[in-house]
């Protein structure tokens, strides 16, 4: 009906995505449901972390990687929750690590998305000020962009050993120049992509997609993380989550 209508000569507008890896067990969190399943506030983290990123006007599609077996039950919890309307929601099954999960997640993007965030699930409170500064300095131009924070504790490198034995020490990186990086991570969606055909799933797989993009030899650049995107690993982590909840809840008014 519309071919009657000049067509305006706009190039093809190009998408900002979020793949969420979502697929993990929570083997640290102890056992139970998957960990992105689990409620903090009464509402399970992997919806909070969907809201987080729908958070941003930028982020037009959400692609959530579900746990192999439990893509129906995570399109239900997408369906059962109020979510931004301007955002569309795409679920997938995960793969056996977090490299495979991702890699799937992507193999999902329509043609038009041109920047694509990748978010841990389990980082679930991550502020939307984060988000939109990891989407403007792809939009700058830096093909990858990872939000980072300075670190509290010393590092130090050992050489594993069997547990009972102790490890002996090998070197101190100097703190100053750590940084403890977060998600979302920012990329080009073309370095991504070439990211993840190049890097061969070896053992646990990358747990970083920006240390992925490094051994393809592109730049990848730092901007200011948050507290609150810290990642939920270990049982105190969920203390601290439903904490900074509790916070918001009173900040809001509650
Ligand atoms: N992840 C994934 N697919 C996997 C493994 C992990 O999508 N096969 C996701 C997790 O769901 C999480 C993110 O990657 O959102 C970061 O991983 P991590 O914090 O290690 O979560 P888990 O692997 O679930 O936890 P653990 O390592 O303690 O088992
Ligand atoms: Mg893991």
């Amino acid at each position: 009906m519309s071919s009657m209508s000049p067509t305006p000569a706009e190039p093809s507008p190009s998408r900002t995505a979020a793949v969420i890896p979502a697929a993990g067990r929570g083997v640290r969190l102890g056992p139970g449901t998957p960990k992105a399943l689990r409620a903090l506030g009464g509402t399970p983290m992997l919806i909070h972390a969907v809201r987080a990123m729908a958070a941003s006007r930028a982020v037009t599609l959400v692609v959530l990687v579900a746990p192999p077996d439990g893509a129906a039950e995570v399109k239900n919890l997408i369906d059962g929750h109020a979510l931004p309307e301007r955002t569309d929601y795409v679920v997938v099954p995960g793969g056996a690590t977090r490299q495979e999960s991702v890699k799937l997640g992507l193999d999902a993007l329509p043609d038009d998305v041109s920047v694509v965030l990748v978010h841990d699930a389990a980082r679930p409170l991550v502020p939307v000020d984060t988000v939109d500064a990891v989407i403007e300095a792809v939009r700058d131009g830096a093909p990858a962009v990872v939000p980072a924070l300075p670190l509290a504790d010393t590092v130090k490198e050992v050489e594993p050993a069997e547990p009972g034995v102790p490890e002996t020490v090998l070197s101190t990186p100097v703190r100053a120049r750590l940084r403890a990086v977060q998600t979302p991570q920012g990329f080009d969606r073309g370095t991504l992509v070439r990211a993840h055909e190049s890097v061969a799933v070896d053992g646990e797989g990358a747990t970083d997609d920006a240390g992925m993009v490094e051994r393809l030899g592109a730049p990848v650049v730092v901007v200011p993380g948050h507290e609150e995107a810290f990642k939920v690993t270990r049982p105190l982590d969920l203390v601290l989550a439903e904490a900074v909840l509790a916070r918001r809840r009173a900040n809001d008014g509650f």
